[in-house]
């Protein structure tokens, strides 16, 4: 079914409103808590486990009831069904979008393009957890019967990142004896540091790619295996030959990918491939095959309740009404902060050491996903797009660019993130070291929020010409996102959470969230620039006089 054309959101009444909300703006928090006894219960809400308090926004009655009406002249919950129903919502691919399909439950039925989706997604799982089984119970040895130690994904985007972040986020979760370990870039030190110390004979790869056609993925997993073959050989466990070789790649390497045809072509027994659909992007993919480090790590009954957590807020996305729907409000309240109060950017402040890698997930997610100039039928956008997200965890952050979020001249809403209880109870004498980390991101929000007047700064005796470098504006968003602790099911929630964000934003600006041409040029380029640093002097000379001259340079500078 083709998609109907994007609603123009400048041209809502809702918009309208906005701007003039946007008008006379002159946020005041101090003022509003004083005003509203019940802000805070107003502006909390509940979506699975998470609890989200927006009060500390700016955000307003109005300006609220100004979003609810966007989203509702956008069409929002019409392609919120849609991608849930699996139209073709990624037009310029021409492709369902259907990653909440990859964690329906077993006795759930989604017919699509004429097949059951789930019985597809349960089978492929059903597949990965028994072959996780066997790495973690040790009955997969490698070629010379020892046990695997090591398993190492090999993939990047979202090959990569959704397993990492996720491998990281839940360590507590981890089987003793057995690590994950990660490859990704196609700088050569990515490999060779990571391989460092470890024995090919009790190691396995996972070579992770949707499409096995990704230039650093392929070089990466032909350097593995090189590496494999070299290192088993050097110790005489493997013969010279060809068979020798295969077998240790059959014990050594499995895969997962769309692209099965291509796995086989590289070596890799059809057996240990584990598929996935081209109607999940690469950053929406964690969830399926592409996660299967991560069931190594923790086991299929753990990734289940991961998945369990992302159904819990789908379910909460497709069944909540604008005005309680977690997602949609965050993602509203994102386009009020870029659109009208002109924030260019979001940080993403977990307060927590295991999620330290969740920002640069999100950088994929969002802006992979947003980072669009024209809609979804090929108009140009209305409205700017797609803020940059980023973000370290608490409190490295605050001693390093918080001075910014404080004081800077730039609006930079925050969202932080934290448990109540610790992955690991720390105790400094009579202090709980977890309270500690709290008080900071509760001190955080609190400052950010109402910030220090000038008075307040003289009634502490600071001398009056450093009064203003001292004083805080406030009045400078942060959501507060927090939860019991960091389960499975939890971080599921979370990454849900941020996608169906992701899908509020994109969808009121008309944009096809799910595409990614804008990474295709650079590689192309690159395939040519390729040549002509390998000493192709006609690929030279058709570069551009400034790639000319750094190539000249690298030549005069490389030492083989
Ligand atoms: O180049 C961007 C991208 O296509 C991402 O969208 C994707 O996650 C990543 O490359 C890796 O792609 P693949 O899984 O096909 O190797």
């Amino acid at each position: 079914m083709s998609q109907p054309a994007p609603v123009d959101p400048t041209a809502t009444s809702a918009w309208t409103r906005l701007t003039e909300l946007a008008g006379d703006w002159k946020p005041d928090l101090r003022a509003w808590f004083a005003a509203e006894p019940d802000r805070v219960e107003r502006f909390t809400y509940t979506a699975g486990d998470l609890l989200v308090d927006l009060s500390k926004g700016l955000v307003t009655d109005d300006v609220l009831a100004a979003l609810v009406g966007l989203a509702e002249e956008a069409g929002l919950a019409a392609r919120r069904d849609a991608m849930f129903a699996g139209e073709h919502i990624n037009v310029s691919e021409d492709r369902a979008v259907l990653h909440t399909a990859l964690r329906l439950p077993r006795d759930a039925s989604l017919v699509v393009d004429g097949q059951d989706v789930v019985k597809q997604v349960h089978e492929v799982l059903e597949r990965v957890y028994d072959f996780a089984q066997k790495v973690r119970s040790g009955t997969w040895t490698g070629v010379t019967g020892r046990r695997i130690t090591t398993v190492i994904n090999i993939g990047i985007g979202g090959s990569d990142l959704g397993p990492v972040m996720a491998y990281e986020a839940l360590a507590p979760y981890h089987q003793d004896g057995l690590e994950c370990r990660f490859i990704s870039n196609i700088d050569p030190t990515d490999a060779a540091t990571t391989l460092a110390g470890l024995d090919p004979a009790s190691t396995l790869f996972i070579v992770s790619s949707k499409t096995f056609g990704t230039l650093e993925t392929l070089t990466n997993a032909r350097v593995c295996r090189a590496w494999l073959l070299d290192g088993l050989r050097s110790v005489g466990a493997i013969g010279a030959d060809d068979t020798a070789a295969a077998e240790a790649v059959e014990k050594h390497f499995v895969a997962v990918s769309t692209a099965l045809d291509k796995v086989k072509a590289f070596g890799i027994d059809p057996d240990n491939a584990f598929g996935f659909w081209d109607w999940v992007g690469g950053r929406y993919s964690v969830d399926s095959a592409i996660g299967t480090s991560l069931v190594v790590a923790i086991g299929p009954e753990r990734f289940a309740e991961f998945l369990a957590g992302f159904h819990t807020i789908d379910e909460h996305f497709r069944t909540t009404d604008v005005a309680h729907n977690v997602p949609v409000l965050m993602g509203l309240l994102n386009i009020w902060y870029t659109n009208f109060l002109g924030a260019g950017s979001h940080v993403v402040l977990p307060y927590s050491q295991l999620l330290h890698r969740f920002p640069a997930y999100l950088q994929q997610l969002t802006m992979e996903s947003n980072g669009k100039g024209v809609r979804w039928d090929g108009s140009p956008v209305t409205t700017d797009t797609g803020e940059v997200f980023w973000g370290e965890p608490g409190t490295n952050g605050q001693h390093a660019f918080y001075q910014l979020i404080h004081q800077g001249t730039r609006l930079i809403p925050a969202d932080f993130i934290g448990f109540a209880n610790p992955a690991y109870p720390t105790e400094d004498g009579d202090t709980d070291v977890h309270e500690l980390l709290l008080a900071n991101f509760l001190a955080q929000t609190r400052a950010l929020a109402f910030g220090k007047t000038a008075d307040e700064v003289r009634a502490e005796g600071t001398p009056e010409q450093v009064v203003p470098a001292r004083v805080f504006t406030g009045n400078r968003p942060t959501t507060s996102i927090f939860a019991s602790e960091l389960t499975p099911a939890v971080l599921g929630q979370l990454v849900a959470l941020y996608e169906h964000i992701t899908f509020t934003e994109g969808a009121v600006w008309g944009i096809d969230s799910f595409d990614q041409w804008g990474v295709e040029l650079g590689k192309q380029l690159a395939q040519q620039v390729g040549p002509a640093l390998a000493g192709d002097e006609d690929a030279l000379a058709d570069q551009d006089a400034s790639t000319r001259a750094m190539i000249g340079h690298y030549r005069e500078l490389r030492r083989r």
